[in-house]
């Protein structure tokens, strides 16, 4: 396989445009025939406490990622790290931590729905985050939750929801990255005002 490298203003020859040019990387990675990086990126990074602070900063339009487990039972967290990738075909990225039950439950194939909170639903996504008092079953009793036709929680008052399939899960770091194929979408026309997180708060967003 050919491996090509930066040159020395940071770009692959003939592939990319000035919007990517990366200077600092220029020597330090080789990436093979679609432009996937080989091995680590090797470069001075801040302290993960610094990321995380200055990652506060940005306002994140809270979702809650639903699926099952291996035994059919429904499964979600509260998630941010979600956004659109492509509109042709519908797809989409949520980012997963290793640790929690979508990431360790959801396969490529497997289906989930990314439910987008409105304003008024801050406390649902506080249980959806879970934490020790919160046990998985007890994520959907509210009544607002239904279940599509695989048995994916589908929260019917949501501003939209996304059903989909994952296309891929990509381990990176801590976390799965999903790429979800987008089947089917629910649009709540009512519309309303999104449900927004940003420095540890909810906020709503008109
Ligand atoms: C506002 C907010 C956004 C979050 N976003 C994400 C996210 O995008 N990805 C993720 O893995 N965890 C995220 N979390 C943490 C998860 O909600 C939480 O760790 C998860 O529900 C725990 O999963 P478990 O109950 O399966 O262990 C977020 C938490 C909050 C409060």
């Amino acid at each position: 396989m050919e491996h090509r490298t930066l040159d020395d203003r940071g770009l692959v020859a003939g592939e990319f445009d000035e919007w990517s040019f990366l200077p600092d990387l220029a020597g330090k990675v080789a990436f093979d025939d679609d432009l996937r990086v080989l091995g680590d990126v090797d470069v001075d990074c801040p302290a993960t406490h610094d990321f995380d602070r200055a990652s506060l900063q940005r306002a994140g339009g809270v979702t809650v990622v639903t699926s099952t487990d291996k035994g059919g039972a429904p499964i979600g967290m509260t998630a941010t790290a979600v956004c659109s990738l492509s509109a042709t075909p519908p797809t989409l990225l949520v980012c997963a931590n290793r640790s929690g039950a979508i990431a360790r439950n959801l396969g490529c194939g497997g289906h989930f729905c990314v439910n987008l909170l409105s304003a008024e639903q801050a406390d649902i996504a506080r249980v959806c985050v879970g934490g020790s008092s919160q046990r998985e079953n007890n994520k959907f009793d509210d009544a607002q939750w239904s279940q599509d036709d695989f048995g994916i929680p589908s929260l019917t008052t949501a501003l939209a929801r996304f059903h989909c399939v994952a296309a891929d899960r990509i381990p990176i770091a801590t976390h799965i990255l999903f790429v979800g194929r987008v089947n089917s979408v629910c649009l709540n026309e009512n519309g309303g005002a999104a449900l927004a997180y940003r420095e540890g708060k909810y906020l709503s967003l008109a």
